[in-house]
């Protein structure tokens, strides 16, 4: 019998990981396993990979690697460096030391389990870092990202929201997030495989964890401060297990509004985090006198 933990979408979060480290160790799993979003959408990026080095959990990249590995050479678009709703980003890229820096560089897109050498891990699905598995995610296209793969269990996470597909002759498993869940439920999440008898099983966790420790966190750290409209969004979605930035930026662009913590009542009266996105999006057309809105529900 194998157990293998898989955790993801940290997002600078150490009350979240803690607690799931604890919860982890009294799991007796044989692996542990990281599908990538250590840093970005949170103060503490830096002490999360530092605490993930310590335990030797391997992991791969997330898009928010990405990103902040993109604002720390500078490449990106001149405004992003000034724009108030950039701000939280600058600041996590600048919180990274030259350690974390290398450590994020080096991070492959995919790992397989040691354990269960059927389980492979990325961090939103095999043909990219963002483009996620969800909810909305038709069968037919996790059936094709299964068949992409040698492996029989396709593991990802990045959507922040847990999610179970079984097949005749595979699954593919969202683990959801520790960090910053977008299912409603704030506890850090997480999840285990077991393997007995040729049957992998998955059980999903969820861990209570010091809320306010991280709100905190927010405050003394000075992100909350500096990091502008989006960390005050945040900590919406912290509260709320429930996307706020991304609407709340796509609604902004949409009505042509500017993207600034003043606006955020205004959103608050227009957007409901229960209605469904296709709804949202339809209000947000006649509001717009738009006839169509691309959206990307992972967005940022
Ligand atoms: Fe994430
Ligand atoms: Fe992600």
């Amino acid at each position: 019998m194998s157990r293998v933990a898989v955790l993801a979408d940290i997002h600078g979060n150490i009350p979240a990981l803690q607690a799931v480290v604890s919860d982890i160790a009294s799991q007796g799993v044989d692996e542990v396993l990281v599908g990538g979003d250590l840093v970005g959408r949170g103060p503490q990026g830096s002490e999360v990979i530092r605490q993930i080095r310590r335990l030797n959990w391997p992991s791969v990249r997330g898009n928010h690697e990405d990103y902040l590995l993109t604002f720390r050479r500078g490449e990106v678009p001149a405004d992003w460096l000034e724009a108030d709703e950039w701000s939280a980003s600058r600041w996590m890229a600048d919180e990274l030391t030259p350690q974390d820096i290398s450590y994020m560089q080096r991070l492959p897109l995919a790992l397989c389990s040691q354990e269960l050498p059927d389980l492979r891990l990325v961090h939103a699905s095999p043909v990219s870092t963002s483009d996620g598995i969800g909810p909305w995610t038709t069968e037919r296209r996790m059936r094709r990202h299964l068949d992409s793969i040698e492996q029989s269990i396709l593991v990802c996470a990045h959507t922040h929201r847990p999610l179970h597909e079984q097949f005749a002759d595979g699954q593919v498993v969202n683990v959801g997030s520790v960090g910053l869940p977008f299912n409603g439920d704030r506890r850090a999440q997480y999840a285990i495989f077991e393997a007995t008898d040729g049957a992998t099983t998955v059980e999903f966790r969820q861990v209570d964890y010091d809320l306010a420790a991280i709100l905190k966190i927010y405050e003394t750290s000075g992100f909350l401060a500096q990091g502008g409209v989006t960390a005050k969004l945040l900590t919406l979605e912290l509260e709320n297990a429930q996307p706020f930035l991304v609407p709340f930026l796509h609604w902004a662009s949409t009505l042509g509004v500017p993207p600034i913590a003043e606006q955020i009542d205004t959103f608050r009266d227009f957007y409901d985090p229960d209605e469904p996105m296709r709804s949202f999006l339809r209000r947000l057309e006649g509001a717009s006198g738009r006839d169509h809105i691309a959206w990307d529900p992972d967005g940022r």
